[in-house]
């Protein structure tokens, strides 16, 4: 019985105690001395990368405009690989020993342990899928073209990126030296019809035989110059000698300068292909220089290597804005049978850094078309008739900017006016008494009126005059 009491007063006292705890708790919290709440912190973008903002939006729509309209001229297909690969697929071409894969890749383990990693680049992915879903059996050449993000984990400054973004072309199936030309045409009249003017490098790197040879060549020549080498430089004597040769360091572009050239070592075949490759690029009036130190990053090339750069250094230090060549090799070397291929990218990144350095000049306007149109309303009756009217014009492919919230007409037509806008379309009470809708030229200010029914075909009228 006793024991039975003394278990009762313990168990009141813990009782009690818990008691006392929650009212000191909540006395505290009454008396308003509640501790400041902590502001929460808003998660940042991850170090280089970046968001494209709206005030961009119009430039980047602008760059995928221009790259639809050029890979549709010569032809080539959109496709779109995923983003994650297998790690070993980047290992395998662009090469185990190279910066990109042996520093800058961003490799992780999935949830089963599978060795996976965000893609550097385009081109190992296009010749992947292209084994993997049998288009050796596609009238050949294949020609395919690409347009997204790329990851590398570079030392982020202007114009290098840890995310990336690339417009790619790849012909497969194609030995023929035209392809090449083709594609450096491409890439000219892409930063070209931005208004950007590149100047076009060019190597031939020959065939990895023709390379053995040089190599042996180069790191004779490098050992014997290795104290007037950088620290990084020396290291890479043995690992990766060709890498010297676009060093940056001004101390190893004075040895580089006195260095073998790689063009000397070219077996005939080599030699006459990249003379076929120029050849055609003097037929396509596309100026070159030839660059005999030009050995690019990857290791999967063969033959034609080429670079763009911008002619007018209009953003300091950005490096190239494009590149691509040859590889012959690396569709046997994924384990399909010998197909000749080449390709190149452009890198958008850089190339919207020079736009947009441009517009702030004056000297460029993205455009996405030159014909814009704004719809403008008065009343509630209008503005249904609007969204029918707009519906009908984006079923004809015809894109209607508008705002049919509730401003006022004049508010609207400030709206056209900051959108800058070609036309706008008025449609008011008379207009919706007698079904006629207003067209109005917002640099002449003439002002046309037509049949409502009849407004997808005055637009494309006008379109076609524009
Ligand atoms: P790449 O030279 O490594 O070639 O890259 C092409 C372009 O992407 C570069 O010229 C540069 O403009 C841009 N780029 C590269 N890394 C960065 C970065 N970290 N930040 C910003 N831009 C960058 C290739 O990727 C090959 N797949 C090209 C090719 C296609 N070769 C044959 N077919």
């Amino acid at each position: 019985m006793a024991e039975k009491k003394k278990k009762a007063a313990a168990k009141k006292e813990v009782a009690k105690k818990v008691l006392k705890k929650t009212a000191t708790k909540t006395s505290k919290k009454t008396k308003g001395e509640e501790k400041p709440k902590k502001k929460k912190r808003i998660p940042q973008t991850v170090r280089g990368m970046k968001d494209i903002l709206p005030q961009d939006g119009k430039l980047w729509r602008h760059m995928r405009a221009v790259a639809d309209s050029i890979t549709n001229a010569y032809n080539f297909e959109f496709v779109e690989t995923p983003i994650v690969e297998e790690a070993l697929l980047f290992s395998r071409t662009i090469g185990r020993s190279t910066d990109i894969v042996s520093k800058e890749m961003y490799a992780f383990e999935d949830k089963d342990g599978s060795k996976l990693a965000l893609r550097p680049e385009g081109t190992a992915s296009i010749v992947r899928s292209y084994l993997n879903n049998g288009m050796l059996t596609l009238p050949q050449p294949v020609s395919m073209w690409y347009y997204g993000p790329m990851f590398r984990h570079e030392r982020p400054q202007s114009g290098r990126y840890r995310q990336f973004h690339q417009f790619g072309c790849e012909i497969i199936g194609n030995k023929d030296a035209v392809a090449d030309a083709q594609l450096i045409v491409m890439g000219y009249n892409f930063y070209k019809d931005l208004q950007i003017e590149t100047n076009v490098l060019i190597n031939s790197i020959g065939t990895p035989d023709d390379r053995e040879r040089y190599i042996v060549e180069l790191v004779g020549y490098l050992r014997s110059k290795r104290s007037y080498l950088s620290e990084e430089s020396r290291k890479k004597i043995s690992k990766n000698p060709l890498r010297i040769l676009d060093s940056k360091d001004p101390q190893d572009q004075e040895v580089v300068a006195e260095a073998p050239q790689i063009i000397d070592w070219l077996s005939e075949k080599s030699k006459t292909y990249f003379m076929k490759v120029l050849e055609y690029l003097d037929e396509l009036d596309i100026p070159y220089v030839l660059k005999p130190t030009l050995v690019r990053g990857l290791d999967y090339y063969t033959d034609t290597v080429f670079e763009f750069v911008d002619a007018n250094n209009t953003v300091k230090g950005l490096g190239s804005l494009g590149g691509g060549g040859r590889y012959n090799l690396l569709i046997e070397q994924l384990g399909g049978e010998p197909t000749p291929a080449s390709g190149m990218a452009v890198g958008l990144d850089r190339v919207a850094l020079i736009l947009k350095k441009k517009i702030e000049k004056g000297e460029f306007t993205p455009d996405t078309g030159k014909l814009k149109l704004y719809f403008a309303h008065l009343g509630e009756p209008a503005k249904r008739r609007a969204l029918y009217l707009i519906e009908e014009l984006r079923r004809a492919g015809i894109a209607v900017n508008h705002h049919l919230g509730k401003p006022s007409l004049k508010a609207q037509l400030e709206q056209a006016n900051k959108a800058e806008v070609s036309h706008a379309l008025i449609l008011g009470q008379k207009e919706m008494q007698d079904d006629t809708i207003i067209i109005r030229d917002m640099s002449s200010g003439i002002q046309e009126m037509v049949d409502q029914k009849k407004i997808v075909r005055e637009i494309e009228k006008l379109q076609k005059n524009m």
